[in-house]
């Protein structure tokens, strides 16, 4: 997944395009380039690593233009080095191109495109597009024609920006299955593949939908299909302030946006309430249509399902299947128009989840996004759309937009008990209102956290350790599994979730003294076996960590060290227990000196398959 930003206005385009390249460095981040016009002419410059080498090279030189386009890449075609990072450019050097997403028929396009005499200075898949519009540009009366023809001849997923000398005060971008928003301002305008890159410029957005293409002036843009008919679209204005996308004073996004998780969760519960008490209809799908339901997602989004599952067999007696999104288009699962299929995913832009979404509907199941992101791929392929209300999450490392899911599920498996008169009114509002309080629990949690730095400590003497085990029952045996993953993702030490049950089953061969095992055990109706749980792992001299309630005397007792949250009904625990996983992962990390906003080999969106 890579980084776009492009700039058409009365201001110097190289320190614009800087500065949302940096804000979109969680994007990718192995090399960035910039294309900018002087002179008449295109400049290029192009550096392997993070995006302030690029910038060293820049400040060198007294560079002015209004018009240019950017890029950070995440490799997928092409080592990270400076002749495979982006801008490409034509034979001409008249044309120049970023990209983002991959070309599938590239290598046949390059072979024709050679024997015509084009020569190539790459290994991308993105370089055959400079030289298809130079190609089509031979017949064609100017520049637009060629582009949309190229565009047209590519198959795959492409979000394109693209200046050319013929037409020195335009952006031609076109978009098919990786996002490109353009950003309206004020004798300026924007394009990038994310908000964030020209927020601070303007508020005023308008996401370019799947195959349209667009031309982009200092004070106009139109929208074409592509055909070449022209489109009326409107922008939006968007919701968040640059503040929020930015880190607030904290070390790390992903500490900052483990705080906001109060905000985040009361947003989102708002953010859904009308349509949950029926003010605002969710008219894209119809609970009596569909008898049995899927979620598909990837990661952290999968456990959120995971959990969703247990809400909507509870409260709406409906059959829930939960498969990663990768797999599931390849098990030939049982989907017809009766199946709803529900996809979870924080970027809107998980190829693998996109993917999923378009296989179920073409076999005609109903389609519903649980999304953080408006105006993202996923959202616009779904029939309906509940969006998280986290604000932008910029770690890659997910945590709010997880509690924000699960609050998301919790509360559309209350509508569907009552759409399906499974759960009585009274019964929704006495779930409702200790949900409404959880906010306020999350938030106690974090200010005692900041007062004493309980799981900080405990981070401090566990974050030697190469192995860890979470183990979970019911409703948070999913919380085990995303605990694990926090911790591996950002610490790069091997965690792995497990159901508490299974321990005998095998696992327990595993624990010995250095094995810390993170035991997830809070009040609920698995509390006695969990508690045993413990015991088997004491037996064996494992170091037990426990996430557990105050009134919770008998964990206490046993294990190496305990971290308390307020208790919470059962089906809502989840929601607090994460929390101090999430701290106790970000800790270890930033004890091991990573970089834990954005770890080694992981990108903020996959938006490859
Ligand atoms: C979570 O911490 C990871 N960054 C990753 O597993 C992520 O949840 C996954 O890639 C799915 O992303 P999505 O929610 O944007 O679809």
């Amino acid at each position: 997944m890579c980084g776009i930003v492009g700039y058409v206005g009365k201001d110097n385009a190289k320190n614009i395009i800087i500065d949302g390249l940096k804000r979109l460095e969680y994007r990718g981040y192995d090399s960035a380039g910039i294309a900018l016009i002087v002179n008449g002419g295109i400049r290029t410059f192009k550096k392997e690593g993070k995006i302030r080498n690029l910038e060293c090279e820049l400040n060198k030189l007294h560079l002015f233009s209004n018009i240019g386009i950017g890029h950070t890449r995440w490799a997928t075609h092409g080592e990270p080095v400076d002749t495979n990072a982006h801008p490409h450019s034509d034979c001409s050097g008249k044309i120049s191109i970023v990209h983002n997403g991959i070309i599938e028929n590239y290598s046949e396009l390059r072979k024709e495109l050679i024997s015509k005499g084009h020569r190539f200075e790459s290994d991308t898949d993105t370089e055959v597009i400079a030289h298809l519009i130079e190609e089509e540009l031979k017949n064609s009366p100017s520049f637009f024609p060629a582009f949309i023809k190229a565009v047209r001849k590519l198959k795959g997923s492409y979000a394109i920006a693209a200046i050319t000398v013929y037409e020195a005060d335009k952006i031609f971008v076109a978009r098919k299955d990786s996002p490109l928003i353009i950003g309206i301002g004020n004798g300026e305008n924007f394009v990038a593949s994310d908000i964030p890159a020209f927020l601070s410029y303007t508020n005023r957005a308008l996401p370019l939908d799947d195959l349209e293409v667009a031309i982009i002036g200092k004070d106009s843009f139109q929208v074409f299909d592509i055909k070449g008919n022209e489109k009326e679209k409107e922008p939006f204005t968007i919701p968040w302030s640059l503040a929020q996308a930015e880190k607030a004073g904290y070390k790390h996004f992903m500490l900052k946006e483990i705080y906001e998780q109060p905000r985040a969760i009361a947003d989102t519960i708002s953010g859904n309430l009308p349509w949950l008490k029926g003010s605002v209809p969710l008219e894209g799908i119809n609970p009596k249509t569909f008898n049995r339901v899927q979620i598909v997602a990837c990661g952290t989004s999968y456990h959120a399902g995971l959990i969703g599952k247990f809400y909507i067999e509870n409260f709406s007696h409906l059959p829930v299947e939960v498969d990663l999104a990768s797999e599931y288009r390849y098990r030939s699962p049982v989907v017809d128009e009766k199946t709803l299929v529900i996809a979870i995913t924080q970027s809107g832009e998980t190829a693998d989840t996109l993917a999923a979404v378009k296989f179920a509907k073409k076999k005609g199941a109903k389609t519903l996004a649980v999304c953080n992101v408006i105006g993202s791929s996923v959202t616009r392929e779904s029939d309906q759309v509940l969006y998280t209300y986290a604000g932008p999450e910029i770690s890659v490392a997910s945590t709010k937009a997880f509690t924000t899911q699960v609050v998301t599920l919790f509360m559309f498996s209350l509508w569907l008990g009552k759409m399906r008169n499974v759960l009585k009114d009274e019964k929704v509002e006495e779930l409702l209102h200790e949900l409404m309080e959880l906010p306020s629990k999350v938030e106690d949690f974090l200010n005692g956290e900041k007062e004493r730095g309980t799981v900080k400590e405990i981070a401090e003497s566990f974050y030697k350790a190469k192995n860890a085990l979470y183990i979970g029952r019911h409703v948070n045996y999913p919380i085990a599994l995303e605990g694990a993953l926090k911790l591996k993702e950002i610490s790069y030490i091997h965690a792995e979730g497990y159901p508490a049950g299974e321990m005998k089953h095998g696992p327990i061969a595993l624990i010995d003294e250095t094995m810390p095992v993170v035991v997830v055990a809070t009040k609920g109706s698995v509390y006695e076996k969990i508690l045993s749980n413990i015991e088997e792992v004491k037996a064996r001299k494992g170091k037990v960590i426990a996430v557990t309630n105050p009134e919770c005397r008998e964990v206490k007792e046993k294990v190496e060290a305990f971290i308390e949250v307020p208790e919470v009904n059962e089906f809502l625990s989840p929601i607090i227990n994460i929390v101090p996983l999430q701290i106790l992962a970000y800790h270890i990390a930033d004890f091991l000196g990573y970089d834990v906003d954005q770890p080694r080999n992981l990108a903020k969106s996959v938006t490859v398959k």
